[in-house]
């Protein structure tokens, strides 16, 4: 049975640990061809620079060929429906990777898809960056029981994404969002309900960042939302990452974002280019999470063995 990566909520916490393991394994070695002589199509609906590159550099690295395609260049639900593009990329080639609006395009995409669906981003979630976000956060030490982690900003695709991880790892996860850019409910009452973390919402910046081991932000209108900036901007005003802030926060505490970032919105030059930011590790540590989502898919979809046992690295720090 293939098997598709849409959303954190469809892992365990092994396979996630898995993940990490596989992320170190191919960040350090870099002669593991499980695409050779496959090729992996590349579906964006949305723009995109980091993961459109880490994935296409991820195929190649992995020996396969990546195959980008527009939604000018193939309307998907315009020129044809999702379901028949998946029907025809799957007999082509052996991986579909997409970036879409609707997730329940996502969703049919992968329905009708024989071979392995990747989430590259929808209005609802980021499953690829939180992997390679967890990742670093482990890579600088932080990922320790318990760690808290401070979402500043809209409650956003992003911050599904983390709700879904917080099922997986026990973290302290506190967004501060002004009323009315909550998360999804369903995402955030079933990630409460596990109780793996905790986990609160609350409006006041400056009390959410208090003692933070990260602070974590993302641009205030996402991809899709351009009509709504204006409004946006009035709404976080408050609610910007800046120098007053971050002090708060614990002293060696670190600052992350997805990227792109609007800088001097959601977060100052001097944050963002300070010493306690971390973003260019994060946006890096996406080509190396990528190659190990798609390593995963392929040896489950093939029977491709081998990978894991060498590294054994645990999720958390204790
Ligand atoms: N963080 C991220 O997904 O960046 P892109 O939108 O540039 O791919
Ligand atoms: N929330 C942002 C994330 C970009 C990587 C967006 O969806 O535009």
């Amino acid at each position: 049975m293939k098997k598709d990566f849409l959303s954190l909520a469809d892992l365990t916490a092994a396979e996630f640990e898995e993940l990490l393991t596989l992320t170190d394994v191919l960040k350090t070695s870099p002669h593991i061809r499980p695409l050779a002589g496959k090729s992996v199509a590349l579906i964006f609906q949305k723009p995109s620079l980091r993961t459109r590159v880490s994935f296409e550099v991820g195929v190649v690295e992995l020996g396969g060929h990546p195959i980008f395609l527009s939604q000018e260049g193939i309307g998907i639900g315009v020129r044809e429906k999702a379901s028949d593009v998946a029907e025809l990329v799957s007999r082509m080639t052996s991986m579909i990777v997409a970036r879409l609006y609707d997730h329940a395009v996502l969703l049919e995409l992968a329905r009708h898809a024989t071979v392995p669906v990747i989430n590259a981003l929808t209005d609802l979630s980021h499953p690829c960056q939180i992997v390679a976000d967890v990742y670093t956060m482990r890579q600088h030490g932080k990922l320790k029981p318990g760690a808290k982690v401070v979402f500043v900003g809209d409650g956003n695709n992003v911050v599904n994404s983390w709700l879904e991880v917080c099922e997986l790892i026990p973290l302290h996860f506190v967004l501060a969002a002004p009323k009315g850019y909550e998360p999804n409910p369903d995402i955030l009452n079933r990630a409460k309900k596990r109780g793996v973390s905790v986990i609160e919402i609350i409006d006041d910046p400056y009390a959410a960042v208090r003692d933070a081991d990260v602070v974590y932000t993302d641009v205030w209108t996402s991809m899709g939302q351009e009509a709504e900036s204006e409004r946006r901007k009035r709404d976080f005003a408050g609610y910007q990452v800046n120098v007053q802030l971050l002090s708060l926060a614990k002293p060696d505490c670190i600052f992350m974002h997805c990227l792109p970032a609007h800088r001097e919105e959601e977060v100052t030059s001097e944050v963002i280019d300070g010493k306690q930011s971390i973003v260019f590790d994060q946006a890096e540590n996406r080509l190396h999470a990528q190659k190990a989502i798609m390593v995963k898919l392929m040896e489950e979809y093939n029977g491709l063995d081998g990978y894991r046992s060498r590294h054994s690295a645990e999720v958390m720090e204790h």
